[in-house]
Protein backbone atom coordinates (compact mmCIF):
# COMPACT_ATOMS: atom_id res chain seq x y z
CA UNK A 1 0.00 0.00 0.00
CA UNK A 2 2.53 2.51 -1.47
CA UNK A 3 0.43 5.26 -2.29
CA UNK A 4 -3.36 5.83 -1.55
CA UNK A 5 -5.22 8.38 -2.30
CA UNK A 6 -8.44 9.42 -3.48
CA UNK A 7 -10.98 11.93 -3.69
CA UNK A 8 -14.50 13.17 -3.91
CA UNK A 9 -15.91 15.62 -5.47
CA UNK A 10 -19.40 17.06 -4.70
CA UNK A 11 -21.35 18.30 -6.91
CA UNK A 12 -21.49 22.29 -7.23
CA UNK A 13 -24.75 22.08 -5.16
CA UNK A 14 -23.14 20.75 -2.25
CA UNK A 15 -19.81 22.41 -2.30
CA UNK A 16 -21.73 25.98 -2.12
CA UNK A 17 -22.32 25.34 1.59
CA UNK A 18 -18.61 25.94 2.19
CA UNK A 19 -19.51 29.67 1.70
CA UNK A 20 -19.71 30.17 5.50
CA UNK A 21 -22.72 29.68 7.86
CA UNK A 22 -26.33 30.46 6.08
CA UNK A 23 -28.71 31.03 9.43
CA UNK A 24 -31.78 28.56 9.20
CA UNK A 25 -34.91 29.62 9.48
CA UNK A 26 -35.93 27.64 12.95
CA UNK A 27 -33.65 26.73 15.81
CA UNK A 28 -32.66 23.32 16.10
CA UNK A 29 -34.71 22.45 18.22
CA UNK A 30 -37.32 22.88 15.55
CA UNK A 31 -35.51 20.18 13.41
CA UNK A 32 -34.31 17.86 15.97
CA UNK A 33 -34.92 16.69 19.73
CA UNK A 34 -32.51 18.31 21.72
CA UNK A 35 -30.40 16.24 23.82
CA UNK A 36 -28.31 17.32 27.12
CA UNK A 37 -25.11 17.58 28.15
CA UNK A 38 -26.39 16.61 31.90
CA UNK A 39 -28.52 13.87 30.92
CA UNK A 40 -26.56 10.51 32.38
CA UNK A 41 -27.73 8.43 29.41
CA UNK A 42 -27.04 11.39 26.49
CA UNK A 43 -26.20 8.01 24.33
CA UNK A 44 -29.97 6.92 24.28
CA UNK A 45 -31.15 10.34 23.68
CA UNK A 46 -28.85 10.93 20.86
CA UNK A 47 -30.09 7.32 19.65
CA UNK A 48 -33.42 8.54 19.75
CA UNK A 49 -33.31 11.57 18.40
CA UNK A 50 -31.17 10.03 14.84
CA UNK A 51 -34.22 7.12 14.84
CA UNK A 52 -36.77 10.25 14.65
CA UNK A 53 -34.89 12.13 12.28
CA UNK A 54 -34.72 9.28 9.96
CA UNK A 55 -37.55 10.96 7.66
CA UNK A 56 -35.67 14.24 7.36
CA UNK A 57 -32.60 12.27 6.49
CA UNK A 58 -34.18 10.28 3.86
CA UNK A 59 -35.76 13.25 2.23
CA UNK A 60 -32.80 16.09 3.04
CA UNK A 61 -33.44 19.56 4.33
CA UNK A 62 -32.24 22.16 1.98
CA UNK A 63 -31.98 25.00 4.85
CA UNK A 64 -29.80 22.69 6.19
CA UNK A 65 -27.85 22.05 3.71
CA UNK A 66 -28.59 18.22 4.79
CA UNK A 67 -28.47 16.26 1.15
CA UNK A 68 -31.24 13.45 0.83
CA UNK A 69 -29.78 10.24 1.96
CA UNK A 70 -32.10 7.72 0.22
CA UNK A 71 -30.86 7.51 -2.86
CA UNK A 72 -27.93 9.23 -2.24
CA UNK A 73 -26.14 10.59 -5.20
CA UNK A 74 -22.66 11.04 -5.35
CA UNK A 75 -21.30 12.43 -8.22
CA UNK A 76 -17.89 11.03 -8.48
CA UNK A 77 -15.79 8.64 -6.22
CA UNK A 78 -12.34 7.78 -7.59
CA UNK A 79 -10.32 5.12 -5.75
CA UNK A 80 -6.40 4.61 -6.48
CA UNK A 81 -4.25 2.01 -5.06
CA UNK A 82 -0.74 1.17 -4.95
CA UNK A 83 1.89 0.78 -8.01
CA UNK A 84 3.12 -1.63 -10.19
CA UNK A 85 1.54 -5.02 -9.86
CA UNK A 86 -1.06 -3.63 -6.96
CA UNK A 87 -1.97 -0.77 -9.26
CA UNK A 88 -6.06 -0.52 -8.92
CA UNK A 89 -7.88 2.93 -9.82
CA UNK A 90 -11.52 2.89 -10.01
CA UNK A 91 -13.63 6.10 -11.28
CA UNK A 92 -17.14 6.23 -9.98
CA UNK A 93 -19.58 8.91 -11.93
CA UNK A 94 -23.18 9.27 -11.34
CA UNK A 95 -23.37 6.57 -7.94
CA UNK A 96 -26.55 6.42 -6.86
CA UNK A 97 -26.88 4.37 -3.39
CA UNK A 98 -30.49 3.12 -1.89
CA UNK A 99 -31.16 1.52 0.93
CA UNK A 100 -29.15 4.13 3.38
CA UNK A 101 -32.58 5.06 4.86
CA UNK A 102 -33.56 1.76 6.52
CA UNK A 103 -30.08 1.63 8.64
CA UNK A 104 -31.11 -0.21 12.11
CA UNK A 105 -28.92 1.62 15.10
CA UNK A 106 -27.67 -1.42 17.30
CA UNK A 107 -25.47 0.68 19.75
CA UNK A 108 -24.75 4.39 19.92
CA UNK A 109 -22.21 5.61 22.57
CA UNK A 110 -21.74 9.40 22.87
CA UNK A 111 -18.39 11.03 24.71
CA UNK A 112 -19.40 14.28 25.79
CA UNK A 113 -16.12 15.26 27.52
CA UNK A 114 -13.94 13.77 24.77
CA UNK A 115 -16.21 14.57 22.42
CA UNK A 116 -16.90 11.00 20.65
CA UNK A 117 -19.41 9.22 18.96
CA UNK A 118 -19.42 5.32 18.51
CA UNK A 119 -22.13 4.18 16.10
CA UNK A 120 -22.85 0.18 15.30
CA UNK A 121 -25.20 0.40 12.69
CA UNK A 122 -26.67 -2.45 10.40
CA UNK A 123 -28.23 -1.96 7.26
CA UNK A 124 -29.97 -4.67 5.89
CA UNK A 125 -29.66 -3.91 1.79
CA UNK A 126 -27.72 -1.52 -0.10
CA UNK A 127 -27.46 -1.16 -3.83
CA UNK A 128 -25.17 0.87 -5.71
CA UNK A 129 -25.60 1.81 -9.26
CA UNK A 130 -22.82 4.00 -10.81
CA UNK A 131 -20.91 4.34 -14.05
CA UNK A 132 -17.43 2.97 -13.75
CA UNK A 133 -14.34 3.51 -15.68
CA UNK A 134 -11.81 1.05 -14.03
CA UNK A 135 -8.12 -0.20 -14.36
CA UNK A 136 -6.02 -2.83 -12.19
CA UNK A 137 -6.24 -5.76 -10.87
CA UNK A 138 -8.36 -7.13 -8.09
CA UNK A 139 -6.95 -10.37 -6.43
CA UNK A 140 -4.89 -11.93 -9.39
CA UNK A 141 -7.33 -11.08 -12.54
CA UNK A 142 -6.67 -7.68 -14.56
CA UNK A 143 -9.66 -5.82 -14.52
CA UNK A 144 -10.54 -3.29 -17.44
CA UNK A 145 -13.69 -1.43 -18.63
CA UNK A 146 -15.88 1.23 -18.30
CA UNK A 147 -19.80 0.73 -18.35
CA UNK A 148 -22.33 1.06 -16.18
CA UNK A 149 -22.52 -1.75 -13.13
CA UNK A 150 -24.12 -2.55 -10.10
CA UNK A 151 -23.47 -3.85 -6.57
CA UNK A 152 -25.50 -5.16 -3.97
CA UNK A 153 -24.78 -5.78 -0.45
CA UNK A 154 -27.12 -7.62 1.99
CA UNK A 155 -26.71 -7.31 5.94
CA UNK A 156 -24.16 -4.60 6.13
CA UNK A 157 -23.05 -3.61 9.59
CA UNK A 158 -20.97 -0.39 9.79
CA UNK A 159 -18.87 0.52 13.24
CA UNK A 160 -18.57 4.81 12.97
CA UNK A 161 -16.19 6.07 15.20
CA UNK A 162 -16.35 10.15 14.97
CA UNK A 163 -14.05 12.01 16.67
CA UNK A 164 -15.25 15.39 16.98
CA UNK A 165 -13.98 18.98 18.00
CA UNK A 166 -15.01 22.74 19.15
CA UNK A 167 -13.87 25.45 16.79
CA UNK A 168 -14.84 29.23 17.31
CA UNK A 169 -16.46 31.10 14.77
CA UNK A 170 -17.65 34.84 15.58
CA UNK A 171 -16.85 34.54 19.23
CA UNK A 172 -19.35 31.42 19.04
CA UNK A 173 -18.20 27.62 19.48
CA UNK A 174 -19.77 25.20 17.24
CA UNK A 175 -19.24 21.64 16.79
CA UNK A 176 -16.83 20.25 13.89
CA UNK A 177 -16.20 16.43 12.81
CA UNK A 178 -12.78 16.04 12.73
CA UNK A 179 -12.86 12.39 11.23
CA UNK A 180 -14.90 9.54 10.64
CA UNK A 181 -13.45 6.19 10.83
CA UNK A 182 -15.58 3.39 9.67
CA UNK A 183 -15.12 -0.41 9.73
CA UNK A 184 -17.35 -1.51 7.21
CA UNK A 185 -18.53 -5.27 6.70
CA UNK A 186 -21.35 -7.00 4.75
CA UNK A 187 -23.10 -10.95 4.87
CA UNK A 188 -23.24 -10.92 1.00
CA UNK A 189 -21.87 -8.70 -1.85
CA UNK A 190 -23.18 -9.13 -5.69
CA UNK A 191 -21.28 -7.05 -8.20
CA UNK A 192 -22.02 -6.95 -12.23
CA UNK A 193 -20.25 -4.71 -14.33
CA UNK A 194 -21.20 -3.88 -17.68
CA UNK A 195 -19.05 -3.86 -20.62
CA UNK A 196 -15.61 -5.27 -19.17
CA UNK A 197 -12.28 -5.40 -21.80
CA UNK A 198 -14.36 -3.08 -24.47
CA UNK A 199 -17.52 -5.81 -24.24
CA UNK A 200 -16.02 -8.89 -24.52
CA UNK A 201 -18.92 -10.97 -23.22
CA UNK A 202 -17.19 -14.32 -22.53
CA UNK A 203 -14.61 -12.73 -21.02
CA UNK A 204 -16.65 -10.24 -19.39
CA UNK A 205 -19.32 -12.80 -18.05
CA UNK A 206 -15.70 -14.88 -16.29
CA UNK A 207 -14.93 -12.28 -14.87
CA UNK A 208 -17.88 -11.32 -12.66
CA UNK A 209 -18.28 -14.58 -12.16
CA UNK A 210 -15.18 -14.69 -10.95
CA UNK A 211 -15.57 -11.65 -8.80
CA UNK A 212 -18.65 -12.87 -7.27
CA UNK A 213 -17.50 -16.00 -6.33
CA UNK A 214 -14.46 -14.69 -4.73
CA UNK A 215 -16.53 -11.27 -3.43
CA UNK A 216 -15.03 -11.38 0.33
CA UNK A 217 -11.47 -11.26 -0.40
CA UNK A 218 -11.70 -8.82 -2.95
CA UNK A 219 -14.43 -7.17 -0.73
CA UNK A 220 -11.80 -7.51 2.42
CA UNK A 221 -9.24 -6.43 -0.14
CA UNK A 222 -10.57 -3.30 -1.01
CA UNK A 223 -12.79 -2.11 1.55
CA UNK A 224 -10.37 0.50 3.01
CA UNK A 225 -10.68 2.31 0.19
CA UNK A 226 -14.48 2.31 0.47
CA UNK A 227 -13.93 3.19 4.45
CA UNK A 228 -11.67 6.46 3.61
CA UNK A 229 -14.02 7.60 1.32
CA UNK A 230 -17.44 7.25 3.30
CA UNK A 231 -15.63 8.72 6.10
CA UNK A 232 -14.70 11.97 4.29
CA UNK A 233 -18.03 12.26 3.15
CA UNK A 234 -20.46 11.50 5.99
CA UNK A 235 -17.15 13.95 7.72
CA UNK A 236 -18.31 16.80 5.29
CA UNK A 237 -21.95 16.25 5.06
CA UNK A 238 -22.18 16.01 9.13
CA UNK A 239 -19.95 19.59 9.49
CA UNK A 240 -22.30 20.93 6.58
CA UNK A 241 -25.32 20.85 9.34
CA UNK A 242 -23.65 21.45 12.20
CA UNK A 243 -21.95 25.22 10.69
CA UNK A 244 -25.81 26.03 11.12
CA UNK A 245 -26.30 25.91 15.03
CA UNK A 246 -23.76 26.52 17.93
CA UNK A 247 -22.72 23.99 20.06
CA UNK A 248 -25.03 25.74 23.28
CA UNK A 249 -27.93 24.99 20.82
CA UNK A 250 -27.50 21.58 19.51
CA UNK A 251 -25.64 20.57 23.09
CA UNK A 252 -27.12 22.25 25.65
CA UNK A 253 -25.50 21.55 29.14
C1 LIG B 1 -31.20 4.96 27.69
O1 LIG B 1 -32.05 5.32 26.59
C2 LIG B 1 -32.32 4.25 25.70
C3 LIG B 1 -33.11 4.81 24.53
O2 LIG B 1 -34.24 5.52 24.95
C4 LIG B 1 -33.10 3.18 26.45
O3 LIG B 1 -33.36 2.09 25.57
C5 LIG B 1 -32.24 2.69 27.62
O4 LIG B 1 -32.98 1.76 28.37
C6 LIG B 1 -31.83 3.87 28.50
N1 LIG B 1 -30.89 3.39 29.51
C7 LIG B 1 -30.97 3.73 30.78
C8 LIG B 1 -29.91 3.20 31.69
O5 LIG B 1 -31.89 4.42 31.21
C1 LIG C 1 -27.56 8.98 -13.16
O1 LIG C 1 -28.13 7.73 -12.77
C2 LIG C 1 -29.54 7.73 -12.70
C3 LIG C 1 -30.04 6.39 -12.20
O2 LIG C 1 -29.03 5.56 -11.74
C4 LIG C 1 -30.10 8.02 -14.09
O3 LIG C 1 -31.51 8.08 -14.02
C5 LIG C 1 -29.56 9.35 -14.60
O4 LIG C 1 -29.99 9.57 -15.92
C6 LIG C 1 -28.04 9.36 -14.57
N1 LIG C 1 -27.53 10.69 -14.88
C7 LIG C 1 -26.53 10.88 -15.73
C8 LIG C 1 -26.10 12.30 -15.92
O5 LIG C 1 -25.97 9.96 -16.30
C1 LIG D 1 -11.49 10.39 27.67
O1 LIG D 1 -10.55 11.37 28.09
C2 LIG D 1 -9.99 11.13 29.37
C3 LIG D 1 -9.09 12.28 29.74
O2 LIG D 1 -9.54 13.47 29.18
C4 LIG D 1 -9.22 9.81 29.35
O3 LIG D 1 -8.73 9.53 30.63
C5 LIG D 1 -10.16 8.70 28.91
O4 LIG D 1 -9.43 7.52 28.75
C6 LIG D 1 -10.82 9.04 27.58
N1 LIG D 1 -11.79 8.01 27.28
C7 LIG D 1 -11.84 7.42 26.12
C8 LIG D 1 -12.92 6.40 25.94
O5 LIG D 1 -11.05 7.66 25.22
C1 LIG E 1 -29.35 -6.04 -7.19
O1 LIG E 1 -30.59 -6.01 -6.53
C2 LIG E 1 -31.67 -5.60 -7.38
C3 LIG E 1 -32.90 -5.44 -6.52
O2 LIG E 1 -33.10 -6.56 -5.70
C4 LIG E 1 -31.83 -6.64 -8.49
O3 LIG E 1 -32.88 -6.24 -9.36
C5 LIG E 1 -30.53 -6.74 -9.27
O4 LIG E 1 -30.62 -7.76 -10.25
C6 LIG E 1 -29.36 -7.04 -8.35
N1 LIG E 1 -28.13 -6.95 -9.13
C7 LIG E 1 -27.02 -7.62 -8.79
C8 LIG E 1 -25.84 -7.42 -9.66
O5 LIG E 1 -26.98 -8.36 -7.81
Amino acid sequence: MELLFYMILLSPVLASGAQGPKRPQKPASAYFSICHRSDPNISGCIKNTIEDLRPTLIKGTPELDLIPLDPLNIPRLELREGGGNFRFEQVLTNVTIHGLGAFKLLNVKADTDNLTLDMHMLTPFMRFDAYYEMEGKVLVVPLSGKGDCVVNFTDVTTIAHTQLELVTRDGDQYLNVQKVEWNIDAENCHFHFNNLFGGDKALGANTNAFLNKNWREAFDTFKYLAEEAFGILFRDLTNRVYRHFTYKELLPE
